[in-house]
């Protein structure tokens, strides 16, 4: 696991936009994993602004997103397809039926859910997967307790969870309260992991997260056992990590191996 900390979350953003553009360079038919919430959207404008720029296309890059609120249909402007289209889709020049993202509405959701892993095998498998981290140490939406072995699949939010996404929404009460998601399991089979983590909020996930046992209590921690995930954190977020010197010295000479 390699941690990358920089002065703000600007910075970072953009170093985890150079990775992705890299990738896209390298291999323009690749396969990308998709998170939401309000930590990739700066990343996703740096990635708009390399499309408008024409330094990079992905027009023949195909995604598939971590997760969507169950109950909701993708022209909410709360759902998850909503917010990808508004913030990455329609700034980039990706082909939209090259996007996926699980449908909330699905009534038969194992079903869904069964078919949405399909799809991402027969792609291939993710080649690069982005996660942002919940206050509670949760990836996608795998809240504590989930199996670090776990599928896509129906999931019942947190109170945290519904607390922290309230924001979004008129009032707490009109946060769904179960989720389709991938599972950690899904997760630590891309080849690649990108995690933001931006802001005081999230000190303590990111420190459990890195420098924790590896538990279902913090499925972010599940990255230990990943080959290559790297967190891009902004100071504060990092600001309860033992090790944050190093891992700040060696993340550099990773990144410049890249
Ligand atoms: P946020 O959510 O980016 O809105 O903080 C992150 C998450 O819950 O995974």
């Amino acid at each position: 696991m390699e941690v990358v900390i920089c002065k703000t979350k600007e910075e970072a953003s953009r170093k985890a936009a150079d990775m992705i553009a890299a990738l896209v360079k390298k291999n323009p038919k690749c396969v990308l994993g998709l998170a939401t919430g309000s930590t990739p959207v700066p990343m996703y404008s740096a990635l708009a602004k390399d499309v408008k720029a024409k330094k990079i296309s992905f027009k023949q890059v195909k995604s598939w997103n971590l997760d969507e609120y169950y109950g909701l249909p993708g022209t909410h402007d709360q759902s998850y397809r909503y917010f990808m289209n508004a913030n990455l889709f329609d700034k980039i020049d990706i082909k939209k039926a090259n996007t996926h993202v699980l449908n909330g509405l699905a009534k038969d959701w194992k079903k869904e859910c069964k078919a949405y892993e399909a799809q991402i095998k027969k792609a291939g498998g993710i080649d690069l997967q982005v996660l942002g981290i919940g206050s509670d140490g949760h990836i996608a939406f795998n809240e504590p307790g989930s199996s670090l072995a776990s599928r896509t699949r129906l999931v019942s939010l947190t109170d945290q969870t519904i607390k922290d996404n309230a924001r979004f929404f008129k009032k707490a009460a009109d946060v769904p309260k179960f989720a389709l998601s991938m599972g950690v399991g899904t997760i630590c089979e891309a080849k690649k992991v990108i995690l933001l983590a931006f802001g005081k909020n999230k000190s303590d996930a990111v420190k459990a997260a890195v420098e924790g046992g590896v538990s279902q209590f913090c499925t972010a921690s599940a990255l230990q056992m990943h080959q290559d995930a790297w967190f891009f954190c902004d100071e504060e977020a990092a600001s309860k990590l033992k090790l944050k010197k190093y891992y700040a010295w060696r993340a550099e000479g990773e990144l410049s191996r890249q």
